[in-house]
């Protein structure tokens, strides 16, 4: 690589101390490993307003608020989890594993998008030939969008001064160098300046900027974590490589709402928007298998009913062993804890496995009472009764809490064929849902009861 024509230092991660060359401990803070290369911050870039101008100070009274012009994506469940679409400006991180579909959400969004709005997308990973196989298989070979295959900061810039699109795709930001800093592509550093100055880039003339992210096996350190705080919105794919379900999540969202989800299919052509995903994530019992319960989650603005699954096995090794999937693994030794105090069931002498079935996280704790119960079903060997729903919130004290919008969680169970539904007492609607027996309780034992039915 050239040598680094800016001077650079070494800054750290936890404390932001400084120092001119690299060492093992943060002399600041004491912290091992943590001292990344970084720009000096005296160094000025090529965009940066001239020196010493002065910015106006203005009254936040005197600051007319506009409702910020959306461009929707033609993507609609996309459309969904960015809050109603592009936002001029916005810079947004999409994360995930590789494979998952990153590179084929942008190039479908960008090749609706581009009609209208001029669209580059930068390739750092694959080379040109590459997208168009892809755009063939997408059946978008005479997409209007621009291709530009670089890995260079600088020369990305300078093109995207050039032709000044609307919208700009860099696939992937772990592939972006800048020459200014002698450090690897891919590393904490080298991520986070390019990062960096192509927000910068983005907020100054406008432009809508959209990094791919991998998550590496290091995940913290050089993965998309590190951007988080820099970017706008961060969105994450979901789900599992062999199913063909994939979600994407906000995580973060300046402009819309955080946990939106949006549900695609991936298909022979690409992914397609899932409309109406409430079921996908059951499978297909025809009566209740023991070790498995339905619970309503409410993660976005959509109901979703979701399968979990429990296996609860003698003891195997020393230890037992405890794994969750998809959910809390900290919130099932919590859960297993207060079952045994509150519950009189011991767990202690056997190994528990818990799943949420199709690769969706769970991330709220309408699930606890449906995971405890998936838990007992298993170790009693017996089953829920058939088409029952189960949510609500497990305290410490072997209470059991109400979730928000209860009434939404059992009108879509009932649209699915569910009969029963055991729920939090403050929970209970006050007027009978036709079809839908309601068992309201307020402590585990009772909860613990519906196993007996
Ligand atoms: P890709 O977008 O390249 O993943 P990422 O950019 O996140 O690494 O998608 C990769 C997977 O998607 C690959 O295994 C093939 C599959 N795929 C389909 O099933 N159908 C399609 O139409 C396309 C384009 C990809
Ligand atoms: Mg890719």
């Amino acid at each position: 690589m050239a040598k680094p024509r800016t001077k650079t230092i070494y800054a750290c991660t936890e404390c932001g101390g400084q120092s001119p060359k690299w060492q093992g401990q943060c002399p600041g803070c004491g912290a091992w490993n943590t001292l990344v290369e970084s720009l000096a911050a005296t160094a000025p870039t090529r965009f940066d307003s001239v020196a010493g101008a002065r910015s106006a100070i203005t009254k936040l009274s005197s600051v007319e608020a506009r409702a910020t012009q959306r461009i929707p994506t033609g993507l609609e469940e996309f459309d969904r989890v960015l809050g109603g679409g592009l936002v001029p400006g916005g810079v947004i991180l999409l994360g995930g594993d590789p494979g998952i579909g990153k590179s084929t959400l942008l190039l479908q969004a960008g090749a609706a998008l581009g009609a209208a709005h001029r669209t580059l997308y930068v390739t750092g990973e694959e080379s040109a030939e590459q997208i168009a196989l892809r755009a063939q298989r997408l059946a978008l070979v005479n997409a209007p969008i621009e291709l530009l295959a670089e890995v260079q900061l600088e020369a990305i810039i300078a093109a995207i001064g050039a032709a000044a699109p609307e919208i700009v795709v860099i696939d992937s930001i772990q592939t972006i160098y800048t020459e200014a800093l002698a450090s690897a592509p891919g590393s904490v550093a080298q991520v986070r300046e390019c990062a960096a100055q192509l927000t910068r880039l983005a907020k100054q003339r406008g432009v809508v900027v959209l990094f791919v992210g991998h998550v590496t096996k290091e995940g913290a350190i050089a993965g998309p974590r590190v951007l988080e705080h820099i970017v706008d919105t961060v969105l994450y794919f979901e789900g599992d490589t062999h199913s063909s379900f994939r979600l994407v999540r906000a995580i973060k969202n300046r402009f819309g709402a955080a946990n939106e989800l949006g549900v695609f299919a991936m298909t022979e052509r690409g992914l397609k928007g899932v409309a109406n995903p409430s079921a996908l994530f059951l499978s297909q019992h025809a009566e209740g298998v023991p070790g498995s319960a339905v619970v309503a989650t409410l993660e976005g603005s959509r109901p979703l009913l979701v399968e979990v699954q429990a296996l609860v096995d003698p003891v195997q090794g020393a230890a037992p062993r405890r794994l969750a999937v998809g959910l809390d693994p900290q919130r099932l030794a919590l859960l297993l804890a207060v079952l045994h105090r509150h519950g009189g069931v011991d767990t202690a002498g056997f190994d528990v496995f818990v799943n949420a079935v199709g690769g969706v996280r769970i991330l709220e704790p309408a699930a606890d009472l449906a995971v405890m119960l998936a838990v007992c079903s298993s170790l009693k060997n017996k089953a829920l009764p058939a088409k029952s729903l189960i949510f609500g919130e497990v305290g410490l004290a072997g209470e059991i809490r109400p979730v928000q919008r209860g009434q939404e969680r059992l009108r879509e169970a009932t649209k699915l064929g569910f009969r029963t539904a055991l729920i939090p007492s403050l929970n209970k609607p006050k007027q009978a849902i036709d079809g839908m027996s309601i068992v309201a309780v307020d402590r585990i034992d009772q909860a613990l009861e519906f196993l007996r039915q």
